[in-house]
């Protein structure tokens, strides 16, 4: 069921000028006591509302900070996210989540923060993560998989994040194996997944994703300048970080759902729809050899799957890769 607030929302946005305080207290089947309270809420959420006496009431701006709830108000989903919190600053999300995870929070949910001062990245790396500039969030999911499928859902969430970028702008994201969002080569977004699991199943999955959004080319730092990027600087504007975190919860429902029903082989094919270098013909480092192949796509496992002149096919799990000048260790 909707809740009120995101109702009233609904209600104030859908009308031209102004609507009055008992037509909303009708709609909404509450007191005129509790819409004004909603209103001082929604104030207070950084909305910016105008109240005219024998009118009512007019949304002027919506505010560009983001809260738990201006977060939800504009969420579609039927689970995720519905159990949401949004922090101006922590250590890591993932950590944070960790936590709630122990305590028995619910699968689908979600922690967000507007800064991370200890953000990790993969390989024990750590990940950038300023101010307001991006989106730094972590999903707890309990799936009932055994642990080995556990890269399948990392993978549909990197299928996630690209189909968002396509859907939301002209650009063409790419996704480098595993799970790396690129744009024009240089990565904008990346997947932190980890897991808690007992022999055969999986105890919860933490999925974090981290993606720069609004930094301008000066703000993403020098040493990083010929591998990073953020949306923003690609597409020459800056993106609504809200409606940008709500369309990525959006799709990762629905996917999820598609998954649990149909399996792995939709997100593979969307993966390898996006897949960077895939289908091309590259050189492939190991610590025992070094030769030519074509990136074939992807396993069930999360492997990259390689073929080589001779058409024998091989599964790798940690290889440099290179193509002309360029190369990524995989
Ligand atoms: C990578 O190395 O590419 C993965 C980066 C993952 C960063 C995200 S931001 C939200 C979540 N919290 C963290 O500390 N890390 C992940």
């Amino acid at each position: 069921m909707e809740s009120t607030r995101k109702r009233l929302i609904r209600l104030l946005d859908q009308k031209e000028g102004y609507i009055s305080g008992q037509e909303l207290s009708e709609q909404l089947a509450i007191s005129r006591t509790a819409v004004w309270k909603h209103m001082n809420e929604l104030k207070n959420d950084g909305y910016e509302i105008e109240a005219v006496q024998k009118k009512g009431y007019k949304i002027v701006s919506s505010p560009d900070k983001i809260s738990g709830n201006t977060l939800q108000w504009g969420l579609d989903t039927k689970w995720l996210g519905h159990e949401l919190h949004h922090y101006d600053q922590v250590e890591s999300t993932q950590d944070v989540i960790h936590q709630m995870a122990k305590q028995g929070k619910p699968h689908g949910t979600v922690v967000i923060a507007d800064e991370q001062v200890k953000g990790k990245g993969r390989m024990a790396r750590n990940w950038y993560s300023p101010k307001g500039k991006g989106i730094w969030m972590s999903i707890l999911l309990r799936p009932d998989l055994p642990p080995v499928q556990a890269p399948q859902l990392t993978l549909l969430a990197a299928t996630v994040l690209a189909k968002m970028v396509a859907e939301r702008s002209g650009l063409e994201p790419k996704i480098k194996w595993p799970n790396d969002l690129l744009i024009n080569h240089k990565k904008v977004s990346g997947i932190l997944t980890e897991m808690q699991a007992e022999q055969d199943t999986i105890q919860y999955i933490v999925l974090g994703m981290g993606m720069n959004v609004n930094q301008s080319r000066e703000e993403i730092p020098e040493e990083l300048h010929h591998k990073a990027t953020s949306l923003r600087v690609e597409a020459g504007e800056e993106w609504d970080i809200q409606t940008t975190i709500q369309h990525i919860l959006h799709l990762l429902e629905q996917s999820y759902e598609e998954f649990l029903k149909f399996g792995f082989d939709r997100v593979k094919k969307e993966w390898e729809h996006y897949g960077y270098r895939i289908g091309e013909d590259v050189t492939i480092s190991t610590m025992k050899r070094t030769w030519e192949a074509v990136l074939v796509g992807i396993e069930p496992d999360g492997a990259l799957l390689a073929r080589d002149k001779e058409g024998k096919e091989e599964k790798l799990y940690s290889a440099e890769i290179h193509w002309g000048k360029g190369g990524y260790h995989a």
